[in-house]
């Protein structure tokens, strides 16, 4: 099965399922990491159901929600409603279906380990930057918690920060951030007696003038 298969079977559990893995405190540690202003445009970006977007249009940002799976987007709709603030397109992390330029932040929340080549979706994440705006990654620290390959479809076991930082750098971003969110993730293994607790970074850079 792929994370799309996967994420497409678990749509609508899928509220349920975080709020087991990850507490609120990642959103409130992404968002304040940004600085986000009121009537900005964020991309959030592998949004499933909205974690994210939900403290953005809370904030009074404009949010385009980017999801490879359509069925998660559908679910999203189906809580937020048709609301005007809220552009849900459905595509891939590493071929943003956004021009240029365009938004001041863009956000993942637990995307990134999913994609198969991270370096580039952090590319595309600054592609889609004004110059002046903001990323911040919000994912897993390297573990070897092998299971969630299998019961959760993660393609890599976390990152090492400074592997993070190094991309951000790579992608152009300047003032690059990466720290600890103050927070974990647990997740239960379903089939053996596992239970893996793995730290959370929070890392963030500044799109400069003229990239
Ligand atoms: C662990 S969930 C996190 C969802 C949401 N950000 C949250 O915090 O609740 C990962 C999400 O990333 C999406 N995703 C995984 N790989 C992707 C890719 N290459 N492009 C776009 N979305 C992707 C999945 O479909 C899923 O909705």
């Amino acid at each position: 099965m792929s994370s799309k298969e996967f994420f497409d079977r678990v749509a609508r559990d899928w509220d349920e399922m975080r709020e087991e893995y990850y507490s609120d405190e990642v959103r409130v540690g992404a968002l304040a990491a940004a600085g986000v202003e009121k009537g900005k445009t964020a991309a959030d970006i592998g949004a499933g159901t909205g974690f994210i977007t939900q403290g953005l249009i809370q904030e009074g940002l404009r949010v385009i929600a980017v999801d490879q799976s359509e069925a998660i987007l559908n679910e999203m709709k189906r809580k937020f409603g048709d609301i005007d603030t809220i552009d849900y397109r459905v595509g891939n992390a590493q071929d943003l279906p956004i021009p240029d330029e365009t938004v001041d932040y863009a956000f993942a929340n637990m995307c990134l380990h999913h994609v198969e080549s991270p370096p580039d979706a952090i590319r595309e994440m600054a592609r889609i930057l004004r110059p002046g705006g903001r990323i911040v990654i919000t994912d897993a620290d390297e573990h070897d918690f092998e299971f969630l390959r299998e019961e959760h479809h993660d393609r890599w076991l976390g990152f090492n920060r400074s592997d993070i930082k190094a991309w951000f750098q790579a992608a152009g971003l300047s003032d690059v951030c990466v720290g600890s969110i103050g927070t974990c993730c647990e997740v239960l293994s379903t089939c053996r007696d596992d239970l893996a607790r793995i730290g959370i970074f929070v890392a963030s850079g500044e799109k400069r003038a003229g990239l």
